[in-house]
């Protein structure tokens, strides 16, 4: 049998890949005033093969709600560039440590750290400059205060704070576990939708069903992050494996076992699916990327 692939899902994925590539490399052009090595290491980490899951995720909730994808690539290039932020810094020696990502040396091993630590920070002002400057204030402002909130203190560097600080706390259980998660990777999946209805002036019950749709998908994601951590094939995923038991990281696989932790993941993304009921065929491609969040293998 084949590999589950992304690419099987009913939805132009390789053009949709192909145009969030060429709106990031325009995006990530910069005059002279950006010293060549920082523009270098943002468009090292930035460009590199992600599987661009976040703004694809944008585009298909744009799709669903009645408009073209592509008027959401702006969008969807400014969620890339606030995950990939996080990861550069998430990778860093004072966070997770880790050497490889994406199939390549992390960004301070390539570099140096200060350099990491000075692109993750430029792509964070550069996702907002994207937002304002290619959307009118309708949608730029509600777009703006939505990933604020999504990849703030309160959300996504939250989550990143209590992950860390439950590496030296051994006392985590699955309420605390689950709140990590939601926050620290649930956050910027539930947001790629919000931020697809807004530019496609999506309904407020079209919203409420994306938003419980992100809301499963984003656990459910991190759960086989966990999962993929403790059996995955690191020459498939582009980064190493076994890395979170030996930081004493709070994971589904070590609290709940891995037959647990699976049947959980398959249990959100089934009701991820049913949420879209209303949908109709237009969102088959967030139905069959959700299916693909369960199979993937990397
Ligand atoms: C990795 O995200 C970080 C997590 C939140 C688990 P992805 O698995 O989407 O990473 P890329 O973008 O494909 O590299
Ligand atoms: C990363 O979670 C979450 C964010 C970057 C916000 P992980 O630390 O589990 O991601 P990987 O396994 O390094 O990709
Ligand atoms: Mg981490
Ligand atoms: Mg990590
Ligand atoms: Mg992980």
């Amino acid at each position: 049998m084949s590999e589950p692939s992304i690419d099987t899902i009913d939805f132009n994925l390789d053009l949709a890949r192909q145009q969030i590539d060429e709106q990031l490399v325009r995006f990530t052009e910069f005059d002279a005033d950006c010293p060549a090595q920082l523009r270098e290491a943002i468009r090292y980490s930035l460009l590199s093969p992600g599987k661009r899951l976040r703004p694809l995720l944008v585009m298909m909730a744009c799709e669903a709600c009645g408009k073209d994808s592509k008027e959401s690539l702006p969008a969807a290039c400014a969620v890339e560039m606030i995950h990939t932020y996080s990861l550069i810094h998430d990778d860093l020696p004072s966070m997770d440590d880790d050497q490889l990502r994406r199939g390549q040396p992390t960004c301070h091993v390539k570099f140096d750290e200060s350099t990491a630590i000075l692109a993750g920070d430029a792509l964070i002002p550069l996702a907002f400059q994207v937002v304002c400057s290619e959307y009118p204030p309708s949608i730029a402002t509600p777009c703006s205060v939505e990933l604020a909130q999504a990849c703030g203190a309160t959300r996504l560097v939250g989550g990143q704070v209590d992950d860390l600080a439950q590496e030296s706390d051994q006392m985590g259980d699955l309420e605390k576990l689950e709140h990590i998660h939601r926050r620290k990777t649930g956050a910027l999946l539930s947001v790629s939708l919000r931020l697809g209805a807004i530019v496609a002036a999506g309904s407020s019950k079209q919203i409420a069903a994306l938003e419980i749709f992100g809301k499963n998908l984003g656990l459910a994601f991190q759960i086989v992050d966990d999962l993929l951590d403790c059996r995955g094939d690191w020459t498939k995923m582009g980064k190493m494996t076994n890395k979170d038991d030996g930081r004493g990281k709070l994971t589904y696989p070590n609290l709940m076992g891995v037959e647990q932790s699976e049947s959980r993941a398959a249990g959100l993304v089934h009701d991820a699916v049913e949420s879209l009921a209303d949908f109709g065929s237009r969102a088959e491609p967030l139905r069959n990327l959700a299916k693909y969040v369960l199979e993937r293998t990397h």
